[in-house]
């Protein structure tokens, strides 16, 4: 499994103690890009628990409702593309 995911961040996000979790004593970093409180991980993971391992998806909506679409084929501006046809 994979997914396409749009960020605008253009730099870093530095991390300090407050960002610490008070009650688990640790800092969880989104890896799946669904968070809603990205970079920090926020449970959006759980969406990604039915994917299958073959498909690639992108997560349609941004209000922390989005529904996953698969994605079988990427066009790129100069006209070549990638997909599961290829
Ligand atoms: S890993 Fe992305 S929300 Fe948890």
């Amino acid at each position: 499994m994979s997914r396409l995911v749009e960020l605008d961040a253009t730099g870093p996000k530095k991390l300090d103690e407050s960002d610490l979790d008070p009650e688990k004593g640790d800092i969880a970093v989104c890896q799946c890009g669904l968070s809603g409180a990205f970079p920090f991980c926020d449970g959006s993971h759980r969406r990604t628990e039915s994917e299958d391992g073959d498909a690639c998806y992108r997560y349609i909506g941004g209000d922390g409702s989005q529904q996953p679409k698969t994605v079988a084929r990427v066009v790129y501006q100069d006209g070549t593309t990638e997909g599961v046809d290829e």
